[in-house]
């Protein structure tokens, strides 16, 4: 694990190369055997790969979605809300599953943020994929996890840049 940690990057940019159904089953199975709070499992994930519907999804925000465009998967990382005040929690442990099992067979794997981000002025984010996707109103969108075979390489953070200030030790001082 700490191999692929070593080596994980956000990946932006993807070759048009479809992903094996091998490979999305087993992203799929990684998602589904994510922990989750109270075992609830308040996530759903809607799965697009029709790429005039990834296109729309790469217009859900003015910056920081464009990337979605090249991806020829889209997970969307929902949850029904209604069913645990932990959902947002629940979503990310996800989210970073699937991103790690992404990489883990050799994709890239960008996260779009969509929760408290807004489409227009007078849209969120989450309301333009609600629309889009049909989602029921329960379902609330915290991300959409962009897949695909890597077209650019990016560099590893070097040990010595970690930021080990972060860390203390027992106490804050
Ligand atoms: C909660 C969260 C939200 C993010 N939102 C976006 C986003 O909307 N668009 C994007 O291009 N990258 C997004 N990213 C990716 C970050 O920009 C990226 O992880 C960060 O710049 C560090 O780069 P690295 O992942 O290559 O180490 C997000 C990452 C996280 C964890």
């Amino acid at each position: 694990m700490i191999e692929l940690l070593r080596t994980r990057r956000s990946i932006r940019k993807f070759t048009p190369e479809k992903i094996a159904p091998d490979a999305i089953s087993t992203i799929v199975e990684a998602a589904l055997r994510a922990p989750s709070s109270r075992s609830i499992n308040p996530w759903e994930f809607v799965l697009v790969d029709d790429l005039a519907t990834i296109n729309k999804l790469s217009k859900a925000k003015q910056h920081g979605s464009e990337f979605l465009k090249s991806a020829p998967l889209a997970i969307v990382v929902c949850a029904d809300s209604t069913k645990s005040d932990v959902w947002i929690e629940d979503c990310s442990i996800a989210a970073i599953i699937i991103q790690l099992t992404a990489l883990s067979m050799g994709l890239g794997s960008c996260w779009a943020q969509i929760r408290e981000r807004q489409h227009d002025y007078e849209q969120s984010a989450e309301f333009y994929i609600q629309d889009l996707l049909s989602l029921p109103e329960n379902i609330k969108v915290e991300c959409i996890i962009g897949i695909g075979h890597p077209a650019e390489k990016k560099q590893q953070v070097a040990a010595d840049k970690l930021q080990h200030d972060k860390i203390k030790s027992n106490f804050w001082d």
